[in-house]
């Protein structure tokens, strides 16, 4: 149950060089399932740490959220399977056509294991107010199941939901879309800047198929300690404890 658990955490390497980044993949790498690239280390530092991760024999969430027209983003999704990562995203908003792209470019893919494809509904930075400022007038509550179901139905793998929105999005996608949730807080510790935050145990409980933890384990006393009682909180959810 354990290592059933491990593999479903993921490490937000939140650094911005390839030194930080390659330190955290030394100390943690065995201990969790794989590590998160956003667009801050991607952006220093390119596809080589991409690479880093993969020589430690360790899996990469790529998390550049791509939105782009559709031609583009195939080109990007077979670039992230070449680089051989677990799983990467594209935002939903960017639409049917463009998520079908994404799926179609991966479906060609021969080189090896196929990445899994994610979808972001809706930022959770973007609250009613905000999207109604960019013309959307649907609420978050129901834009998100919204989103998660064309996501689904465009063959994309699953999405990243906080842990308030596993129940509406599981409710119309089903038992088999993956999910993946950040907004991860150990019980008795601050929420740092994440408005809606679960402990390891009530996101598995919920029906997150991944955790993705940043600051929780960054900023331990003792990240490795931290992230094994993540681990340990996480496989007592799953066996049902
Ligand atoms: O440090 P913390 O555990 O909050 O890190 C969570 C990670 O997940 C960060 O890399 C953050 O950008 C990302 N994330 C998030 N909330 C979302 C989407 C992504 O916290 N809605």
């Amino acid at each position: 149950m354990r290592e059933q658990a491990r593999k479903k955490l993921f490490f937000a390497l939140d650094v911005d060089d390839m030194q930080k980044a390659a330190r955290w993949v030394e100390r943690l790498k065995g201990r969790i399932g794989g590590f998160k690239v956003g667009k801050q280390l991607f952006t220093a530092c390119g596809p080589e740490v991409v690479k880093m991760i993969r020589a430690a024999g360790s899996e990469v969430f790529l998390d550049l959220k791509y939105h782009d027209i559709p031609n583009t983003v195939a080109g990007a999704s077979l670039e992230a399977a070449r680089l051989q990562v677990k799983m990467f995203n594209v935002h939903a908003l960017g639409g049917r056509e463009m998520m079908t792209a994404a799926v179609s470019a991966l479906r060609g893919y021969d080189g090896g294991a196929r990445p899994l494809l994610l979808a972001v509904t809706v930022l959770t930075s973007m609250h009613a107010e905000a999207l109604h400022e960019v013309g959307m007038e649907l609420e978050p509550g129901v834009l998100v199941p919204h989103l998660a179901r064309l996501a689904q139905d465009c063959g994309v793998d699953g999405v990243v939901a906080s842990p308030r929105e596993i129940e509406s999005i599981r409710k119309v996608c089903g038992p088999d879309f993956l999910i993946v949730t950040p907004g991860v807080r150990l019980a008795n510790a601050g929420a740092d800047d994440q408005k809606r935050v679960a402990t390891p145990a009530e996101a598995v409980r919920a029906g997150a198929d991944f955790l993705v933890v940043g600051r929780p384990i960054a900023q331990a006393a003792d990240p490795e300690s931290a992230a094994e009682a993540i681990v340990e909180e996480m496989a007592r959810a799953v066996a049902g404890c």
